[in-house]
């Protein structure tokens, strides 16, 4: 998963005149994560959601969902299901690259449907920085007509954030730079 994900960087980063190699390097060491979820069926699904609409804080996410079908992504004002192709994953950005790439790449909404028949399993590899490491973006994404769209922050923080501090939403980025804003003038005033 480490391999296919760098593999992708390596095109992201073509895609936006940058080298190659920019990306890979940016999380040749990374503290990615590796999550098996699983949701049970419910008697009354449309009365709830196996996980509630929001766009992953991390860089990239790659996905292996099973024959049952659940994720949809949010798309020209409607959700859409992602059918389950045997053999595919189902990749999407994250904040932290639209974070990396000044808002140029979007992460990507979406949610999980329950149904009352059949427990779903999906496996979700999700590429990270390196905790300590800088996000920052590109100086060549960064100019007059595309101005800085957030704080340098560490994938630490917004890990922290997102764990500790506020559930994952549509809107966590704009939630985290607020936050990091307010750290930052914070400690200013601790002498
Ligand atoms: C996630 C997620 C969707 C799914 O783990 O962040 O969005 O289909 N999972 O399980
Ligand atoms: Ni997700």
């Amino acid at each position: 998963m480490n391999k296919v994900s760098q593999e992708i960087m390596g095109l992201l980063g073509i895609s936006l005149g940058l080298d190659q190699a920019y990306f890979k390097d940016f999380f040749e060491q990374n503290d990615s994560i590796l999550r098996l979820n699983h949701y049970p069926p419910c008697q009354k699904p449309e009365l709830t959601l196996g996980t509630g609409p929001h766009t992953d804080p991390t860089s990239l996410t790659i996905l292996h969902q099973d024959q049952v079908g659940g994720l949809q992504v949010f798309a020209d004002e409607k959700w859409h299901s992602v059918a389950h192709i045997p053999g595919a994953f189902v990749v999407n950005i994250g904040d932290t690259f639209m974070a990396l790439t000044n808002g140029i790449y979007k992460s990507c909404l979406h949610r999980a449907v329950v149904n009352t028949e059949t427990v779903r399993k999906s496996l979700a590899f999700f590429l990270c920085p390196k905790l300590e490491r800088r996000v920052t973006p590109a100086a060549g994404l960064v100019n007059a007509a595309n101005s800085r769209k957030y704080p340098d922050f560490t994938w630490a923080a917004l890990l922290e954030f997102t764990q500790n501090h506020y559930r994952a939403d549509m809107k966590t980025l704009v939630a985290f730079s607020k936050w990091v804003q307010e750290q930052e003038s914070n400690n200013k005033l601790i002498p």
